[in-house]
């Protein structure tokens, strides 16, 4: 873990938030930035440089090569850099105008050529010691072009004795297993699986990695954390907005390529997951795969069962009148792309054996809220009577990932008076009163553990493919057309097939 905080003091909450944290430094290094022009560099990457900057961990010796196919000059790229981070300290203008410029295709030897010959200059310029971090932030049919042109060139493998070439590749990593496995071939021709660094962001989150501390730093929770004690397990990753101008993206990726097959499978895997030994990149990384190979791999008729995919529709939220699916830009009027789905998923291991996992995430949903709700089983006897308990809820422990990030316990409360009158109330801790101060972005975070070279929160080949054999039979599930594809109004919680799903086994979604 690269962010070192303050001492916590036991005895109360003096603990600092992130803007207190001092991070340690990156070593020299140059970062070259594939997609140099597109939103996710202007959106993600600039600020989370400058972020870096800001907090000392990249000075003097780093410096940025952008590369896209825009024609751009240093000058107008520096420009793009200084307006994406406004309000940026006194660090940022001295860094730009280190900046430099390739534009050019990603086929073509001419732009490669010109990159070995800008790195060089990079080195004698700035002292960035042969040291190089490539981020493909470009559209993933150019992934393994760039990295096969990367090693043409010998970029893979620095000339300066103990430098280092690392790799680091943005989702999607494939459209389903085989492809997986075809971009994989494609980036490790170039480079070791050591230096490949996929980023999947929702692991740079605090809050998901506090999954981990809450777990295995806690002597309370794990005794309970198992089949004996909890009787389901509900996932959701609901968002608010639509497909905003991706839908040409979208209509190719859907809900379950999206968010599922990456986001919500390193959710899971982090939650269920066995206690590693150390908290190093091998155990961790080997405790999820571990938890992924035991969730159970559905037949295509399985899939067909237990999975419900949706598609919004138009509706009214806050008396705004918001489109259907079919009537975003670039999609297809007939479209048949999920942007909801709902699923059961079982993990059949000793831990887990018979306890649902739901997982259900979309877009156009109410609000956003990305939560992990451990639904516990109901007391074996209720002494109290149905009308007294008639609002008693079993316990449910959630784990807010986000916004309001924090952990609430819901149990059983007396009510105040004579009756013996129960109900459910929760206990609240959040992140933000604990821990004031900016929040760190999640890619502030996994860019300064590429440049460390801390492969801890970043995604190992067998997580990806094992992710995808899940996913895939449902992909083949819904690619029959008589699958049936549900509808819902924007702004509402999906279809009502999703309710069916859990209400089939007595039970329902929790209200976020
Ligand atoms: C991205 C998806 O990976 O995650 C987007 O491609 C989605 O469709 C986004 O909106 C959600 O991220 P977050 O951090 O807002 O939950």
């Amino acid at each position: 873990m690269s962010v070192v905080s303050g001492d916590i003091d036991a005895t109360g909450p003096v603990e600092t938030g992130p803007a207190l944290a001092t991070v340690e430094p990156a070593p020299p290094l140059v970062l070259v930035v594939f997609g140099a022009s597109g939103d996710l560099t202007a959106r993600k990457l600039l600020p989370a440089i400058a972020a870096l900057a800001h907090h000392g961990a990249v000075g003097e010796h780093f410096t940025v090569v952008g590369v896209a196919r825009t024609e751009w000059t240093d000058e107008e790229f520096r420009k793009v850099a200084l307006e994406a981070v406004p309000g940026a300290d006194a660090s940022w203008d001295p860094l730009v105008a280190r900046f430099r410029y390739i534009s050019g295709e990603y086929d073509a030897p001419e732009t490669f050529d010109r990159l070995s010959q800008v790195l060089t200059e990079c080195d004698e310029a700035f002292g960035t010691a042969g040291n190089r971090v490539f981020y493909l932030a470009t559209v993933p049919a150019a992934f393994g072009l760039v990295a096969g042109a990367l090693a043409a060139h010998g970029c893979n493998r620095p000339a300066a004795g103990g430098a280092f070439a690392r790799l680091v590749c943005e989702k999607p990593f494939g459209t389903d297993l085989a492809s997986a496995e075809a971009l994989d071939a494609a980036l490790q021709g170039g480079f070791e699986e050591s230096s490949i660094f996929r980023i999947d962001h929702y692991m740079g989150k605090e809050t998901v990695q506090n999954v981990l501390a809450l777990r295995f730093a806690n002597a309370i929770f794990e005794p309970v954390w198992n089949r004996r004690y909890i009787d389901n397990i509900q996932i959701t990753v609901a968002e608010e907005l639509g497909v905003e101008h991706r839908g040409g993206f979208y209509e190719h990726a859907g809900a379950l390529r999206d968010i599922v097959q990456n986001h919500v499978m390193q959710v899971l895997a982090l939650t269920l997951m066995e206690p590693p030994t150390t908290i190093d990149a091998q155990s961790i990384r080997d405790e999820k795969v571990k938890l992924l190979k035991a969730v159970v791999i559905p037949t295509v008729d399985e899939a067909v069962g237990n999975t419900v995919r949706g598609q919004y529709t138009a509706g009214t939220v806050d008396g705004k009148d918001l489109p259907g699916y079919r009537q975003e830009e670039d999609v297809a009027p007939d479209s048949r792309t999920e942007t909801y789905v709902a699923l059961e998923l079982s993990v059949d291991n000793w831990r887990w054996a018979g306890v649902p996992v739901y997982v259900r995430t979309g877009k156009r949903l109410p609000k956003r809220v990305t939560e992990v709700a451990l639904h516990f089983h109901r007391v074996p006897h209720l002494a109290f009577g149905g009308a007294l308990s008639r609002d008693l809820r079993p316990n449910v422990l959630v784990l807010r990932i986000q916004p309001d990030d924090g952990i609430s316990l819901v149990f059983g409360a007396k009510v105040p008076g004579e009756a013996f009158r129960l109900r459910s109330v929760a206990m609240d801790f959040s992140y933000a009163e604990a821990f004031p101060g900016p929040e760190a972005d999640g890619y502030e975070r996994l860019l300064h553990d590429a440049m460390i070279g801390d492969p801890t929160l970043f995604i190992r080949t067998d997580e990806v493919e094992q992710a995808w054999k899940i996913v895939d039979p449902i992909l083949e599930a819904w690619s029959d057309v008589d699958v049936p594809l549900a509808h819902y109004p924007a702004g509402t919680w999906g279809p009502h097939e999703a309710d069916l799903l859990l209400a089939r086994e007595g039970r329902q979604w929790r209200m976020p």
